[in-house]
């Protein structure tokens, strides 16, 4: 049988022009789990379809899921195929036959597993923020470089065909020099004040779980897009506000102080000379889930969002007059971002594949030997701007990122 693959096919990594890898030659990916919530079925997801999409020389194994509630682990288990259940994540990364350990769980978690599971050699793919703050996040990155092991953060919203679009048009110098970059994340879902803080689903309100509100929460994802598309980010300035001031802890019924920020927003300048303004909060009523993106430089300019996350809006100042103006391009066809590995032309994809590109980027990276980003040392970064942005809230006062 012949096995002869081109992972160069139209200078896309993940396209082969023979035969795909046949699961018999493939090594295996043990994944080892950790939490069963939203990020938990998301990460499954794509776990379970990327080797039938990406054609890549490891097979993933889902070899454990881990979680407190043996019974609820068992039941997610069993719906997404793990071949076992922990109730202990020392005990999976205890574990000869786990090669992956992927951090599902709360924020003030990640930091101990992480480095837990660098020293016992796991290779490690952590959700954001990284750490609770730019200090833990710091000691996650020592540690994962001492192993040496392969590392990722789920920063997903990088591997949405029309944003991973913009970053080529921007690398091409499509949009020559770059003035603004403008992100939004919106959401309305909190604004109720009897929305409880702590507990499932509402860990995010209680800040000694989250470590910020929506700074490391939504605005997370805007930075770490900004600095993959624009460059890093010299220096900030930033005002929160926690409108509701006390909520009921969901897991002891009292009244307790709220301690994250409800709405953030910064003003940024980049190290290329661009400006930027960054809006996030929970109380902007109708938007749910609303991250929206746009960058504005000399040639032209390009926006994103993510309630029509299949286009890409564009503008070329060099068109002939006549026709020139925003161009909606719906990025399905087979030469865009990871679209020839899907369906045919026209036929969109959506939230979920983000994930599926992102496991296949890391597998690719490691089937090559060059790492898929972002690495640990990437997510550092991120939790540095919002360290800044927390720190200027307070302050009052323009606010110098950290350098990596
Ligand atoms: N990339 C994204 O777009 C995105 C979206 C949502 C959440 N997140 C991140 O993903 C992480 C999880 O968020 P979520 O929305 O899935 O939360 P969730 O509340 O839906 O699920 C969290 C899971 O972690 C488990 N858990 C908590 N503490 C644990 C422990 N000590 N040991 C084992 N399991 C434990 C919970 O039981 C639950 O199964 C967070 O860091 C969050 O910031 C990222």
């Amino acid at each position: 049988m012949q096995r002869s693959r081109s992972f160069t096919e139209a200078g896309h990594p993940l396209t082969f022009k023979n035969n795909p890898p046949s699961p018999f030659f493939m090594k295996p990916l043990n994944i080892g789990m950790i939490g069963y919530g939203f990020m938990g079925r998301a990460h499954s997801n794509a776990f379970r379809k990327v080797n039938n999409f990406f054609p890549l020389q490891h097979q993933v194994v889902l070899k454990a899921a881990c979680g407190r509630d043996g019974a609820k682990t068992a039941a997610f288990a069993n719906t997404w195929g793990y071949q076992s259940v922990e109730t202990d994540w020392k005990a999976l990364i205890a574990r000869e036959d786990i090669d992956v350990i992927d951090i599902a769980a709360p924020n003030n978690v990640h930091a101990e597993i992480a480095i837990a599971a660098a020293k016992a050699g796991k290779m490690i793919l952590c959700e954001k923020p990284l750490g609770m703050n730019g200090a833990e996040a710091l000691t996650m990155v020592k540690a994962i470089e001492k192993a040496k092991v392969a590392n990722m953060v789920w920063y997903n919203y990088r591997r949405i065909p029309a944003v991973t679009l913009a970053k080529q048009l921007i690398d091409e110098g499509k949009l020559g020099k770059i003035f603004h970059y403008r992100a939004k994340f919106l959401q309305d879902w909190t604004i109720n004040a009897d929305v409880p803080q702590g507990g499932p689903g509402t860990w995010r309100l209680d800040v000694s779980v989250a470590g910020s509100g929506v700074t490391g929460d939504l605005l997370a994802h805007c930075i770490d897009t900004a600095m993959w598309l624009n460059g890093s980010i010299d220096t900030v300035t930033g005002m929160t506000e926690t409108f509701v001031k006390e909520r009921a802890h969901a897991l002891t019924g009292k009244k307790q102080k709220v301690g994250i920020d409800d709405a953030s927003a910064f003003l940024a300048r980049f190290s290329n000379g661009s400006l930027a303004t960054f809006e996030s909060t929970r109380y902007a009523r109708g938007h749910k889930a609303q991250y929206t993106l746009e960058i504005n430089g000399e040639n032209g300019s390009i926006a994103w969002d993510l309630h029509d996350l299949h286009r890409l809006q564009y503008f070329d100042h060099r068109d002939g007059g006549l026709t020139r103006g925003w161009r909606s391009i719906h990025v399905t066809d087979g030469d865009q971002p990871y679209m020839k590995n899907w369906w045919v032309p026209g036929l969109a994809i959506g939230y979920e594949h983000s994930f599926v590109h992102q496991v296949a980027d890391f597998i690719a990276g490691l089937d090559s030997g060059k790492p898929a980003a972002p690495s640990f040392r990437e997510g550092l970064a991120t939790d540095y701007v919002t360290d800044a942005v927390l720190k200027s809230a307070k302050t009052g006062r323009w606010e110098k990122v950290k350098k990596i």
